[in-house]
Parts: structure tokens; sequence; C-alpha cells
């Protein structure tokens, strides 16, 4: 598989079987994603991957965290999005809401079942391998640009092995609840999640082909 048959064979899954991803193939992927550019080489990115009873812990963690009516309300550690979101971002956004929940057979008044839909991100969507990233809070711009080339590294890396993937910012609005059972070092900060596994092919979710916007809508030519 080349680079440009991977970007287009990679989607987004979000139900996953429960086969087992090869500990070697995900050490070769993520050992390779790491050869992404970053500026001044700095490499900002930090990884800690979750299997087993380790990822059993911290989902049932923040499920618990979720479904207690005592805790306090969560405190994201960024806006996932600008609020308002602007056009033409904001219909862009409605759109893959809208179709992913169209799949799925929930209607846009059902708030509960869209919330149950949502909080499937907070098992990894019960993928057998989650990945969490982390940068140090000192870092600028750049270095963010730097994590999303780490991501995409990774994302088509795996793609090419076979193994399918959904990466979450879901994650930033429980990170509290994640920092409270694998004690990151206070200067990391989480960027996102990452579900790795086995996309479930009879699962409605997955049925999701997302489009993108024309060349002409983002891109100008200057002679
Ligand atoms: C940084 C990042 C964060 C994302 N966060 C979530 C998330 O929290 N939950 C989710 O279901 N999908 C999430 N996604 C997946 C996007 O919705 C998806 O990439 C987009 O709709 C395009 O679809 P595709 O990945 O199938 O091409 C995220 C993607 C990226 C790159």
């Amino acid at each position: 598989m080349d680079v440009r048959e991977a970007l287009h064979a990679r989607r987004s899954a979000r139900a996953f079987t429960d086969r087992e991803v090869a500990p070697e193939l995900l050490t070769r992927a993520l050992t390779d994603a790491a050869y992404a550019p970053s500026g001044g080489n700095i490499q900002p990115w930090h990884a800690v991957v979750l299997r087993g009873q380790s990822l059993r812990t911290l989902v049932d963690h923040v499920t618990a965290r979720i479904h207690d009516p005592d805790a306090p309300p969560p405190t994201p550690v960024f806006p996932v999005y600008p609020s308002p979101l602007k056009s033409p971002y904001r219909e862009r956004r409605f759109s893959n809401g809208e179709e992913l929940y169209a799949l799925l057979g929930i209607p846009r008044d059902d708030r509960p079942a869209r919330f149950r839909q949502f909080d499937r991100n907070f098992r990894f969507f019960d993928a057998p391998v989650a990945l969490f990233l982390y940068i140090d809070r000192s870092m600028h711009q750049p270095q963010w640009a730097d994590l999303g080339m780490f991501l995409q590294s990774l994302l088509l890396l795996l793609t090419a092995e076979g193994v399918d993937t959904c990466p979450q910012a879901a994650w930033a609005i429980h990170h509290e609840a994640v920092a409270e059972v694998l004690q990151p070092p206070p200067e990391l900060m989480l960027f996102c999640g990452l579900a790795i596994g086995y996309a479930d092919s009879t699962a409605a979710i997955n049925r999701l082909r997302t489009e993108r916007a024309p060349l002409a809508e983002w891109c100008t030519f200057l002679d």
C-alpha cells in the first residue's frame, strides 16, 4: 500500500472487534511514526499505550466518573472547538454529526441517545488498544503541528498494516479522570486519545464515509 492508498483507505472506526493487535506491530508503527518531521527535530510527542487490564481500569474509572452524580463537572483541558464555530467549519461539523447519527437511526431530538453514543468515546469504542498523546505545556503552535504530523504518520502506518483507528479529542473533556489513573508528569497536557484495533465491519457506524471540500474552496494558486 503506497501513501496515497493509505490516505484513502484510512477512516475513523467507531466500533471494534475484540481481535488483539500484535504488540510487535504496534511497536513498529510507533517507532516509524516518530520519523515524522518536527521543527528543530525536538520530537515533542509523548504517548501512553494501554491494553488489557490497564485499559479496563482506565475505562472503568472514567465511566464511573461520568455517571457519578456527585462528581464535579469536567473542565476540558482546552476547548475542542472555537465557540462559536464560524462558517464553513460549523456546517462541516454539523453535517458530520448528522450523517453519523443518521446511520445509527438516532433522530436529532433524541439527546439521551446522542449522549450515549458520544459516551462510547470514553470506552475507546471497545478497541483493544488505546493510546493517549501528550505534549509539554510549554510548547507553542508549531509543536502542536508536529504532534499532528506524528499522529497522521501513525494513522497511516497502522492503516498500511490493516489496523483501524479513531483519533479522539473528546478525551480532552475527561483529562482529569484520565490523569487520576495515569498520573502523568504535571508538565504534560493531554492532546487526544486514539482507539486502535480492527473495525467491526458489521457495525452501521463504520459505514460512515466522509467527503472533503473541493480544492478550489481552500487553495489558491498564484502564477
Ligand atoms: C485530532 C482529531 C480529533 C478527533 N476527535 C474525535 C472524537 O473525539 N470522537 C470521534 O468520534 N471522532 C473524532 N475524530 C475523527 C473525525 O471526526 C474524523 O477524522 C473526520 O470526521 C473525518 O472522517 P475520517 O477520519 O473517517 O476520514 C477526530 C479526528 C482528529 C484528527
